[in-house]
């Protein structure tokens, strides 16, 4: 079996920008009940810089990293450059996650994809045009999102 790096272990035993964040200026929300998975993700954008990101995740060891590594990765840069986040990135940030955590990853990058999609709809009124649901992610867990947590 592959193990986790060392990385990994670091980021998940202490893990960076934990916790909610007071009137965010974007929320992104992605779930999989399946594996208990729940992630949200906050920034905070000032003149088009994600000057702030923190999270709060339920979920497996590899969420938790990833969720802690992309909300590092994510400050300073501007929202076409963190659109640009591939959950790849995150995980080669990470030095890697075993072949059968890496869908975690991808919640990861569906939440902040979520949270830019939620600041551009309020301060622009047009989002992304994301679907409903993240197909990745359901694919690789083979469920349906519940009603409660789109
Ligand atoms: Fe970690 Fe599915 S088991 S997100």
């Amino acid at each position: 079996m592959e193990s986790y790096s060392n990385k990994v272990m670091e980021h998940f035993k202490n893990p960076r920008n934990v916790g909610e964040m007071e009137k965010p200026d974007g929320i992104g929300h992605v779930g999989n009940p399946v594996c208990g998975d729940i992630m949200e993700l906050y920034i905070r954008v000032k003149d088009n810089i994600i000057t702030d990101a923190k999270f709060k995740t339920f979920g497996c060891g590899a969420a938790i990293a990833t969720s802690s590594m992309v909300t590092e990765l994510v400050k300073g840069k501007n929202l076409e450059e963190a659109l640009k986040l591939t959950n790849q990135a995150v995980v080669d940030a990470l030095d890697g996650l075993p072949k059968v955590k890496l869908h975690c990853s991808v919640l990861a990058e569906q939440a902040l994809k979520r949270a830019i999609d939620d600041y551009l709809k309020k301060t622009t009124g047009k989002g992304l045009g994301l679907p409903e649901t993240d197909p990745d992610h359901h694919e690789a867990c083979e469920h349906e999102l519940p009603e409660e947590l789109k």
